[in-house]
């Protein structure tokens, strides 16, 4: 079986019928048409939707992640090459993802620099709120470090 029908793929992958259609408008999957215009696709897009659905799991929005897979060839099978470039951009992106986890799990129980004034900590670490002259937000997770003391 070379080609595969929409209901099939969404057997496959578990991805709703509604869903791929959706993600064919993005330009996520590109079916070929049958003389009948029912959708057909390569059955290498069940891989395709399955690191879509993976990426997703961890964070990827849509578009990035249609960025991300613009790097495979059309109109045929990918090879391990295609995805190993794949890949890699992946494993990049996921390692400042993770990066930033840590982070956040490492600083949750300190002085954020939110502006909230509300531990004990944010007198050492944003008195007087100072984080805010770097915009608003919680500045400490979102990278700016506290003044020194
Ligand atoms: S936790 Fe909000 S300013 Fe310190």
């Amino acid at each position: 079986m070379k080609e595969i029908s929409i209901g099939y793929l969404s057997r496959r992958t578990g991805v709703a019928t509604s869903a791929l259609r959706y993600y064919e408008t993005l330009g996520l999957i590109t079916p070929n048409r049958n003389a009948g215009g029912q959708r057909r696709y390569p059955r290498s897009d069940i891989r395709r939707i399955s690191l879509i659905m993976a990426a997703q799991r961890f964070g990827f929005t849509l578009p990035r992640i249609n960025d991300l897979l613009r790097r495979l060839p059309n109109g045929r099978t990918p090879s391990k090459a295609d995805w190993e470039i794949i890949g890699d951009l992946f494993h990049s992106e996921l390692t400042e993802k993770i990066n930033e986890l840590e982070r956040l799990r490492d600083t949750l129980s300190s002085c954020i620099g939110c502006g909230c004034l509300s531990m004990t900590a944010c007198a050492l670490y944003n008195p007087e709120d100072q984080a805010y002259r770097h915009g608003p937000g919680p500045r400490y997770l979102m990278g700016n470090a506290p003044h020194k003391i």
